[in-house]
C-alpha cells in the first residue's frame, strides 16, 4: 500500500488507525481482523453495492463544532451519531471519526435475510458441486443463515446448468446469485467486454456475447472469484475435491511475465497412484500478477504428463534408435564430448532454469568452450542487467505521472500478465502508448498509439529489420509531442519487443530506448526503466548465465562437431535448421519430447518437466522466482541440471551435486548477479494486500496465498548507482525487395499448434488456423482475397495459410504467427514469397 495519510476508525468498539480514503471492508480484514462477509465487492473491482451481504452499522463520532472536541457519553465513550438505517460496508472509505458496528443483532438479522433470500432460488448441489469445499455461499449460509429455510421447495426457480460459455467455461445459471463479478472483471480489469446480463428479476442470468463464446485470455480468473459454483472450467469440472488436493507453489513457465501459480496436485490412479496436476490457481504475488493468471498459465498444463514425453534414454545408430540407459549412454556421451577436442556447444530454450544453465555452462567451460547460445535468437536481453526496470518496480502501482511505451511487442500474444497490469495502469491514470507497425490488441487500451514505422518502406519498397529502433532512436523528431510527454513523466518504462527485427534490430531498439531512459533520467529507481518480452520464463537467465542470441547465430553460421540442445526445437522452430544442422556430427538432445531435433540427434536425454523438480526462473523484470516439485516423475526423466552434471561426473570435471537447492546456493557464491539468492531467501513471503487466499474466499476468491516465496529482483548496474554502457545505436543495412517478394515477418499467438500447447486439448479449438496477414492492396496485386488459402514461400521451406487482410499491415509485408502449422516458419524477418494455393488448407 502506498505511504498516505491516516485516519482514526472504531470497529466495534476499538479503534483503529488506516489508511485515509481506504475501503471500509479492506481495512476492518487489513488491521483490524475482521472479515465482513461480502458476496458482490472484490478488493481488486470498484464495489458496486448489489448483494448487501455487508451491511453494518455505521455512524460517526460527534465533534463540538466550535471546539472541534469529541463529545463524549456519560461513561467517557465517544457519542456517535448512527445512520438511521444499515450502510453497505463495501461502498464505504473511511474517514477519521467513522464508527462501525458489525457484530450487532440487527447487523446479523439483515446478514441472515440476505443468506435466506439468495437460497430461495439455489439448488441443492453441494454434494457433487465443485465449489464444494471453498464455496462463499456454503460458507457464509454456515457462518450467518438461520439454519432453517421458510422456502418452499415446488417454487424454486429452475434454469439451464452445465451452458458452456466456449470451451472453457461452464455455467450453472441456478447456482448464479447475479453478483456480476465475473461481468465487472472482464469490462473493468481486462477489457474484454463479453459478458453481461440477460433479462430480468428471477430470469436474469449471465450470457457470452462474443463470438466464439467468452472470446479472451483471462477467462479462468472468473471461476476464481465467482462467489458460488456457477462458473467451473472444463478442464477441472468432476476432477476433485478442494480438501483432497495439495497446493504447490510454482512459475507459469511459459512467458517472462513470472507468474505465480499453485499447482493443485492429487495421488491418482490414472496416473500410476503419483502425484498430478489436477489444476493450475493463481498465487498471489503483487509485484507480479497479483491474484491473476492468464488462461495460458491455467490450461496449459497437460504437455507435462502427455504420452509424447520423452521417458527413456535413446541412443541412435545410423537409422535406428534404441532404447538404452542413463548408465550405458552417459559414459558414449562423454567420450564424444572429449573426442571433440572443444569443438562443442549448447544451445538452451527459455524454460531452461537457471540451476540446468549453471551446470551446463560448469560442463562447456570444462571442455574449454564458452559457445552457449539462447534459442530462439530473436530478442536481446543484454541491457536488462544494465537498466532494466528499478528494484522495486510494481506495474500494479503505476498511475497518474506514470508512462509506459510499449514498442514492437504484441504483449496480449506474448505475455498477457503484462498486458492486463499496463490496461489497469492507463485506467489508473498513467499514460500507455503503443508503437507497433500494425495494430495490437493493447493498442485498443492506449492513450497514444504510433503506427509510423514500417519494416518496409519508401515508393522502392525498401526494407530494414530495425525500423523500430530507428523510430525510437529518432523519437524527438518523429513523435515530438509523444517524446515530450514521455521524458517529463515522473516514471517511465519502455517494453521492447522484437516484433518485424531482426536480431540485430533488437539490439539497436534496445539500445536506443536504454538511451532515452538514461537521457531523460529514468533508470535506477523502481518504476522506471527498460523491460523485454524475452522468450520463455526464464529468459533473463539464459542472458545472466552467458546464453546469448549472438552466440547462437555463431553456432548456426559455423557450427560446432557436437552440439547440446538443451530443450529448445531448432528444426521445430527454424525452417534453415537442417542445414546448418547438418554440419553437426553429433547431437546431444536433452529435451521433453520426441520432436524433430529428438529424432536427429544420436543421444536422446529425457529431462523433467518444471512440474516434476525444484528449480528458480527469472523473470523479465528479472525477479528470480523458486518453483517446487508437484507431479510424480515421468520414467527416467532427470533434471536437466542433474544430467548435465552427471557428464560432469563422467568427464571429472566435478563431484556429484545433491539438489538444485545446493546449486543455487554455489550460482549466489559464484555469480554476482545472485549473490544472497538461497532459496531460504527466495522462498520468504511477507503480508500483502489486499488478504487474500485466506479461509475466507468470499473476500478474494480461490487465489491461493503464497507461501512459496515472493523472489528477488536481481539488481542492475544503474540500482547500483554505476554508469550504464549501452553501446552504439546501429541500425540494420536496407535492402530492397525485388517485385513479387515480400518480407515475411514472423508473429506469435499465443494459443498455437507448439509441442507444448497440443496436449492441452480443450485449447485445440482456440488455436487460430494458419493464416498470414496482408495489406489489401498487396492482396490484391497478388490476387488472393480474405479466407482463400496461399502458399507461402521463404528460405528452407514453405506453409499453406489463409488470407486475413488486416489494413494496420505495412506494403511489402506479409505477417506470419508462428507455431500454427506443422512445418517450420521464420523466427526472424526474411524475404520470400506469396502465391495462391494450389490446394484448400485443412487444420
Ligand atoms: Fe453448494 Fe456453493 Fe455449489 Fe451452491 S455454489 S451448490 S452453495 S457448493
Ligand atoms: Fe456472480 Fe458467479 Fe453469477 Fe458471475 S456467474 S454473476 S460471478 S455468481
Ligand atoms: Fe457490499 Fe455486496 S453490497 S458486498
Amino acid at each position: 500500500m502506498t505511504t498516505q495519510k491516516l485516519v482514526k476508525i472504531i470497529i466495534d468498539g476499538v479503534e483503529y488507525e488506516v489508511p485515509a480514503g481506504a475501503n471500509l471492508v479492506d481495512m476492518a480484514k487489513f488491521y483490524a481482523d475482521n472479515d465482513i462477509p461480502v458476496f458482490c465487492y472484490h478488493p481488486k473491482l470498484d464495489p458496486v453495492g448489489m448483494c448487501r451481504m455487508c451491511v453494518v452499522e455505521l455512524g460517526d463520532v460527534e465533534r463540538d463544532r466550535e471546539t472541534k472536541q469529541i463529545i463524549t457519553e456519560a461513561d467517557g465513550s465517544p457519542k456517535v451519531r448512527w445512520m438511521p438505517k444499515l450502510q453497505t460496508a463495501c461502498t464505504q472509505t473511511v474517514r477519521d471519526g467513522m464508527v462501525v458496528r458489525t457484530n450487532t443483532q440487527k447487523v446479523d438479522e439483515a446478514r441472515e435475510s440476505v443468506i435466506e433470500f439468495l437460497l430461495t432460488s439455489h439448488p441443492l448441489d453441494c454434494p457433487i458441486c465443485d465449489k464444494g469445499g471453498e464455496c462463499p455461499l456454503q460458507n457464509l449460509t454456515m457462518a450467518h443463515g438461520k439454519g432453517t429455510s421458510r422456502m418452499d421447495f415446488s417454487d424454486k426457480n429452475k434454469m439451464d446448468k452445465h451452458i458452456p460459455l466456449g470451451e472453457l467455461i461452464y455455467l450453472d445459471q441456478e447456482r448464479c446469485i447475479q453478483c456480476a463479478r465475473c461481468i465487472r472483471f472482464q469490462d473493468e480489469l481486462v477489457g474484454d467486454d463479453v459478458l453481461a446480463f440477460h433479462e430480468r428479476g428471477r430470469q436474469l442470468r449471465i450470457i457470452t456475447k462474443s463470438e466464439p463464446g467468452f472470446d479472451t485470455y483471462f477467462s479462468g480468473n472468473t471461476t476464481d472469484i465467482c462467489p458460488v459454483g456457477a462458473l467451473t472450467t472444463a478442464d477441472f469440472r468432476f476432477g476433485a475435491r478442494p480438501w483432497e488436493l495439495t497446493e504447490v507453489p510454482s512459475i507459469d513457465p511459459h512467458d517472462a511475465g513470472g507468474t505465480n501459480i499453485s499447482l493443485s496436485t492429487r495421488l491418482d490412479r490414472d496416473f500410476g497412484g503419483r502425484a498430478i496436476i489436477k489444476r493450475v490457481m493463481p498465487r498471489q504475488n503483487e509485484y507480479v500478477n497479483e491474484i491473476w493468471i492468464s488462461d495460458r498459465a491455467r490450461f496449459v498444463h497437460h504437455f507435462t504428463r502427455s504420452a509424447n514425453r520423452l521417458t527413456r534414454v535413446m541412443v541412435r545408430s545410423g537409422a535406428k534408435a534404441s532404447a538404452s540407459t542413463w548408465e550405458e549412454a552417459l559414459p558414449q556421451v562423454a567420450n564424444v564430448l572429449r573426442a571433440a577436442h572443444g569443438s562443442v556447444a549448447a544451445l538452451a530454450g527459455g524454460a531452461v532454469s537457471n540451476e540446468d544453465l549453471w551446470e551446463l555452462k560448469q560442463l562447456l567451460a570444462g571442455l574449454d568452450s564458452q559457445r552457449l547460445g539462447a534459442w530462439p535468437p530473436t530478442h536481446d536481453g543484454a541491457l536488462l542487467a544494465e537498466v532494466g526496470v528499478g528494484q522495486g518496480t510494481n506495474l500494479g502501482t503505476l498511475g497518474k505521472g506514470s508512462a509506459v511505451l510499449v514498442i514492437a511487442s504484441d504483449l496480449e500474444e506474448q505475455v498477457p500478465i503484462w498486458r492486463l497490469r499496463l490496461k489497469a495502469a492507463q485506467d489508473r491514470g498513467a499514460m500507455l502508448v503503443v508503437a507497433h507497425e500494425r495494430h495490437t490488441r493493447l493498442a485498443d487500451f492506449a492513450a497514444q498509439t504510433e503506427r509510423r514505422f514500417k519494416p518496409v518502406y519508401g515508393a522502392d519498397l525498401r526494407y530494414a529489420p530495425g525500423q523500430a529502433a530507428e523510430f525510437m532512436h529518432n523519437l524527438r523528431q518523429h513523435a515530438p509531442e509523444v517524446a515530450k510527454q514521455l521524458a517529463e513523466a515522473e516514471n517511465l518504462i519502455i517494453v521492447a519487443g522484437a516484433d518485424g527485427l531482426s536480431l540485430e534490430g533488437h539490439q539497436a531498439l534496445m539500445r536506443a530506448a536504454a538511451n532515452f531512459l538514461i537521457e531523460t533520467g529514468h533508470v535506477g529507481k523502481p518504476n522506471n526503466g527498460l523491460l523485454a518480452p524475452l522468450p520463455g520464463p526464464n529468459g533473463f537467465g539464459l542472458q545472466a548465465m552467458g546464453f546469448t542470441p549472438s552466440n547462437t547465430l555463431d553456432i548456426m553460421a559455423s557450427p560446432p562437431k557436437v552440439l547440446i540442445v538443451a530443450q529448445c526445437q531448432p528444426l521445430d522452430d527454424d525452417p534453415t535448421a537442417h542445414e546448418w544442422l547438418s554440419q553437426v556430427e553429433t547431437v546431444i538432445y536433452l529435451g521433453l519430447f520426441a520432436d524433430r531435433t529428438a529424432q536427429r540427434a544420436r543421444y536422446v536425454l529425457p529431462i523433467q518437466s518444471f512440474a516434476e523438480r525444484d528449480g528458480t526462473f527469472t523473470s523479465g523484470e528479472r525477479r528470480v522466482q523458486r518453483f517446487y516439485t508437484a507431479q510424480g516423475p515421468m520414467g527416467e526423466a532427470l533434471p536437466l541440471w542433474k544430467a548435465a552434471n552427471l557428464l560432469r561426473v563422467q568427464l571429472g570435471q566435478a563431484k556429484a551435486k545433491l539438489s538444485a537447492a545446493a546449486l543455487m546456493l554455489e550460482i549466489s557464491k559464484n555469480h554476482p548477479m545472485f549473490a544472497g539468492m538461497s532459496y531460504k531467501e527466495l522462498g520468504k513471503v511477507e503480508r500483502q494486500f489486499p488478504d487474500v487466499g485466506g479461509s475466507d474466499q468470499y473476500y478474494g476468491g480461490t487465489a491461493y496465498q503464497n507461501k512459496g516465496g515472493l523472489g528477488l529482483q536481481i539488481p542492475t548496474s544503474a540500482d547500483q548507482g554505476q554508469t550504464p554502457t549501452v553501446g552504439e545505436v546501429v541500425l540494420p543495412a536496407a535492402h530492397s525487395l525485388r517485385a513479387g517478394e515480400l518480407l515475411i515477418v514472423p508473429s506469435d499467438s499465443l494459443y498455437n499448434r507448439s509441442a507444448i500447447m497440443q496436449p492441452s486439448e480443450l485449447l485445440a479449438q482456440r488455436v487460430p488456423a494458419p493464416h498470414v496477414l496482408l495489406n489489401p492492396q498487396d492482396a490484391a496485386d497478388l490476387g488472393l482475397a480474405e479466407g482463400q488459402s496461399a502458399n507461402v514461400s521463404f528460405p528452407g521451406g514453405s506453409v499453406t495459410a489463409l488470407i486475413v487482410i488486416d489494413p494496420s499491415v505495412g506494403r511489402g509485408v506479409a505477417v506470419l504467427p508462428r507455431h500454427l502449422s506443422a512445418a517450420p516458419t521464420p523466427m526472424l524477418p526474411v524475404v520470400g514469397a506469396l502465391a495462391k494455393a494450389a490446394e484448400l488448407l485443412t487444420v
